[in-house]
Parts: structure tokens; sequence; C-alpha cells
């Protein structure tokens, strides 16, 4: 646009600099305020962790919980979930009778708001939340284990797993499966499915089982119950 008013070509010009600059600013503003969120929320709890270990918090979809379930569902002995984000697997194992459930977390956020979500369902006295670094914790009492973990640290959690469970515990994987397991179920679709496998009754040799592997048909909406396992997979 041209103008004869040299004064009002300035103007112009000064009102274009403030808008890049304003840009600037938002731009700027924009990073801060992510970098904060994820020092203040996320980071907290990782500095002590390798960073090719950090996975980052991602809930459980409600279906992906359903099929965490199905797989546990009546399975005597302690359930913990590694990496127990909201709380929302540990609760929901709780809930379908699986005891004592524990959540092991290393977020103290995360931690807060699974206490909270367990206060408002009344099972603040029943279920754990623990803060604790997961890659730590000893496994050797746990009979059923929920992780939904990046694909990248599941390798390393194969030789703890193989290392720690008691003869006959249950690892369901939800999202990724563990890499060299064979599992004895498969359940859901896509970014839902979950994976369950069974640590051998001869712990010396302890290499979760090796049988065929059914892939059970996802529930349908709205059911809280999946098919069972056939017996002589049920763990
Ligand atoms: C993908 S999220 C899954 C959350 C929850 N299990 C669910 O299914 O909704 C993984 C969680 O693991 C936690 N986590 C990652 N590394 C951990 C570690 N070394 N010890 C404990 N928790 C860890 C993260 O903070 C995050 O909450």
């Amino acid at each position: 646009m041209e103008h004869d008013d040299p004064a009002e070509a300035l103007t112009e010009l000064r009102e274009r600099r403030l808008g890049a600059l304003e840009l600037l600013q938002a731009a700027a503003g924009s990073g801060l305020a992510a970098y904060a969120v994820w020092a203040l929320l996320l980071q907290p709890g990782f500095r002590r962790v390798p960073l090719r270990l950090q996975v980052p918090y991602v809930g459980a979809s409600a279906r992906q919980v359903e099929h965490v379930l199905s797989l546990l569902r009546g399975r005597p002995g302690k359930m913990v979930d590694l990496g127990s984000g909201d709380g929302r697997i540990v609760l929901a194992a709780h809930r379908c009778g699986l005891r004592p459930a524990v959540g092991y977390e290393l977020n103290p956020w995360l931690v807060g708001l699974a206490r909270l979500h367990a206060w408002r369902a009344g099972c603040a006295g029943s279920v754990c939340y623990l803060r604790e670094d997961l890659w730590k914790v000893s496994l050797r009492d746990c009979r059923n284990v929920s992780v939904f973990l990046a694909p990248s640290v599941l390798p390393l959690l194969e030789d703890k797993l193989l290392a720690e469970l008691p003869a006959g515990a249950r690892v369901v994987s939800g999202r990724f499966p563990l890499p060299t397991w064979q599992p004895v179920a498969v359940i859901g679709e896509g970014l839902d499915r979950v994976w369950a496998y069974d640590v051998d009754m001869d712990v010396h040799h302890a290499r979760p089982a090796a049988t065929s592997c059914p892939i059970l048909p996802t529930p349908g909406p709205g059911s809280a119950l999946a098919p069972s396992l056939p017996s002589s997979q049920a763990g």
C-alpha cells in the first residue's frame, strides 16, 4: 500500500513491526509455558533416571484398562502396575477384586493424583500408590504385573521380570508387546491391544509360556467382562 503521508507510512511500519514482535513474544511465551509444564509436572522424579529409561505419561484408554482386567480378573495374589500414572489401572484392579493392588510411579504429581482418585472413589485406604522407581522395586512377591511403557525400555524390563517374578506370575502389557516373550493371550485392537504372558512354573528355566496364542475377541461395548482364558492358560 502506498502512502502520500510519510507519517502515516511510518505508523504502519511501526504497527507491522509490533505485530511481528507480538508474534515472537507469543511464541516465546508458549515455549516457556511448555517448558514450565515439562519441568514442573512431567520431569519431577526423572532426574536420576537415565534418559533412555524415561517414559512419559500417557493414560491407558478405557478399553485398554478393560482388557488388562479381563486378563487378570480372578487371579490370586499381589497386583502391581509398573509406572502407574494417575492410578486408573490399580484402582480398576482393586475394584475387580485383585488384592493387594499397588502402583509404583516416579512422578509425585501423578502419585498425588492417583491418591486423590482413590480417595474420591472411597478406596483411599485400600489401594496403594508409592513413589518408587520401577527399576528398583522388587517384584519377587508379585503374581500379577501390568505395564504400559515405551517399547525402548521393554527389553530391559523383560530381564527384570524374568529375574524376579515367581513361577506362575502373569504379566500384561498394554499397547506394546514384550519383544521376545510369547504371549498366552492377546486381546483388543490397535492402541487398546493388550498381551498376556505367563511365567513358567519352573522358575529356574523361567521363560514366558511358549504355548499357542489365541487372539481373543474384543468384548462388546459396555461389557466389563472379557472372555475368560482357557483353564490351561489361565496361569
Ligand atoms: C505410559 S504411562 C502409563 C500410565 C498408567 N500405567 C496407565 O496405564 O494409565 C507410563 C508411566 O510410567 C511412569 N514411569 C516411567 N518411568 C518410571 C520409573 N522408572 N519408575 C516409576 N514410574 C515410571 C511415567 O511417569 C508414566 O506415568
